[in-house]
This record gives structure tokens, C-alpha cells and sequence, in this order.
């Protein structure tokens, strides 16, 4: 990105709590990307390495795509997939969010239920870690610096992000209450949130937008939905937990094949966590 941009994107990220990069990653990257997720996925399904057991085809979301066994006798799809969460033009825009040089946490693939769908429910990521409102409250008014971004990387036309401008910075309206939290949590999937804005992606536009503020996604059998989520951390806000649980990467020769700059964006994230995993 270009000095111009990145005034934007960092600017437009203070103001609404996103950005919005419509085709960041080409249209061939993206095809190739789409045909090694899709056969992950496959093989998820038919069995989770991580648990041995067949994934859930009503589950909405599988994480670690790089897991090595996902990927025997095929280093090209493994090869691609690195390539993308450490490229350059999507690393660019999560520094610029982060301020700082992002450190990887991990991957996941969204897709269609086959048989429940529904529309998701309103919500701040922050409700989960913190169900006492006065927590939230705080949060919210603190406003801490930004510490993980979430890159949402449509591999088919998605409409299925919704996310309300400049809630990342305040705390909910009386109607937005309503919605997120009255009634013990009833009216969580109205279609009425004010000032709601559904993304509009096409394959290859990136979306990154503010954990913090009021979103949702969207799960219908009946719409196709394959979209790339890449995670990333400041590196003080590097957290041991399942998500960055990656022992993998510790294999000889896993990060071979990558150009010497890539390798050594993934040495960072070795470096922080071989001793978690170690452990
Ligand atoms: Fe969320």
C-alpha cells in the first residue's frame, strides 16, 4: 500500500472500527486458495486431526488450516496458505491497524451449514470474556491501543459480515441494547440494528473490522460462504491458548519452502511460543 492509503485505511479504521480493501489478493491467488481451503475442509470434515473425529458439517467454522496433516502429500497447498497469512499486502494494512509489526495467531475457515442455518446474533467479542456490562463498559471508554485484528478474506461473493461504524468506540445506544443485551438476550438476531452495515465482498476483498464493536455474521444453507480469517497480535498481546497452540511449526523443514522474508516473519511467532509448546 501506498503512503496515501495507509493514512486512509488507519484513519478510516479510528473512525468507523473498519477497513475495507476490495480486491487485495488477485483473482489467481484467490481461485488456488479456494480449491486448497475447500479440500482442507474436506478432510476436516471427514476427520479433525485435532480430535480425531469427523468435523461438524453444521459447525460454521474450522481453525488451523496449516495443520501439517491437512497437508501430506500436498507442501503446495501448505506452501500457499503461508505464503498468504505472511503476504506483504495483507501484512501491510494489519501493521497499520496494529501500529506495530504483527505477530501471527492463527487461521479459520467459515463456512455454510448444511442443514441449521440462521442468522447470527449481535454481539461485541468482549461480552465473552467479560459478561459483567461494568467490565464492558470500562473496556469500551478505555479505549486501549488496538492489539489484534482479524482479516476477513472472502474466497467466494460474501454478504454475510454485518458490523455497526464507530461502535468500537462507544457503548450501545438505547435501541442497540435493546438488540445485544434486553430481554435476556431475545431480540439478538433483529435484522433492525440501527446503522447496521452489511459488507459486500467479492473474492479477493479483505475486510477487517473492530472485535469491539457491534457485529454479525450470518450462517444459510441455501448461501455459499467460504471466507479466510487470518489473526494477528501485537506482540505484547501474544496469548498462550488454543488459538496459538501451533507445535507443528517446530517440525524440521515445515517452513522450507518459504521465501527467507516469510520464514522469518514465522520465526517471531516460533520464538514467542516453542516454549508453550514445549511445555
Ligand atoms: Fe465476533
Amino acid at each position: 500500500m501506498g503512503i496515501t492509503q495507509t493514512f486512509g485505511c488507519r484513519a478510516q479504521w479510528d473512525e468507523h472500527g473498519f477497513v475495507s480493501v476490495p480486491g487485495l489478493v488477485d483473482s489467481d491467488q484467490v481461485s488456488a486458495l479456494r480449491q486448497v481451503c475447500d479440500a482442507i475442509l474436506r478432510k476436516h470434515l471427514a476427520n479433525n486431526p485435532e480430535t480425531n473425529e469427523p468435523g461438524d458439517p453444521d459447525g460454521r467454522a474450522m481453525r488451523h488450516l496449516n495443520h501439517p496433516a491437512y497437508h501430506e502429500g500436498d507442501p503446495d497447498g501448505l506452501r500457499l496458505l503461508l505464503d498468504t497469512i505472511a503476504d506483504e499486502r495483507i501484512l501491510d494494512l494489519v501493521n497499520v491497524i496494529l501500529g506495530e509489526r504483527a505477530l501471527f495467531r492463527c487461521t479459520t475457515y467459515w463456512y455454510n451449514p448444511v442443514s441449521a442455518g440462521k442468522d447470527g446474533h449481535w454481539h461485541r467479542d468482549i461480552q465473552f470474556v467479560y459478561p459483567d456490562e461494568a467490565d464492558q463498559r470500562r473496556i469500551i471508554s478505555e479505549a486501549t491501543p488496538q492489539e489484534s485484528v482479524q482479516i476477513m478474506l472472502a474466497l467466494i461473493e460474501t454478504e454475510d459480515n454485518e458490523f455497526v461504524p464507530g461502535t468500537h468506540l462507544r457503548w450501545d445506544s438505547e435501541e442497540e441494547y435493546r438488540i445485544r443485551l434486553g430481554d435476556d438476550q431475545a431480540n439478538n438476531r433483529s435484522d433492525r440494528m440501527p446503522g447496521a452495515v452489511r459488507f459486500h465482498q467479492e473474492p479477493g476483498d479483505v475486510i477487517a473490522f473492530h472485535p469491539y464493536g457491534l457485529h454479525r455474521g450470518r450462517y444459510h444453507v441455501d448461501k455459499a460462504r467460504r471466507t479466510l480469517m487470518l489473526s494477528y497480535s501485537t506482540e505484547s498481546a501474544a496469548t498462550e491458548d488454543y488459538f496459538t497452540d501451533q507445535p507443528w511449526f517446530l517440525m524440521p523443514g515445515y517452513l522450507n519452502a518459504l521465501e527467507p522474508d516469510k520464514q522469518a516473519f514465522y520465526r517471531r511467532f516460533v520464538d514467542r511460543y516453542s516454549s508453550f509448546w514445549r511445555r
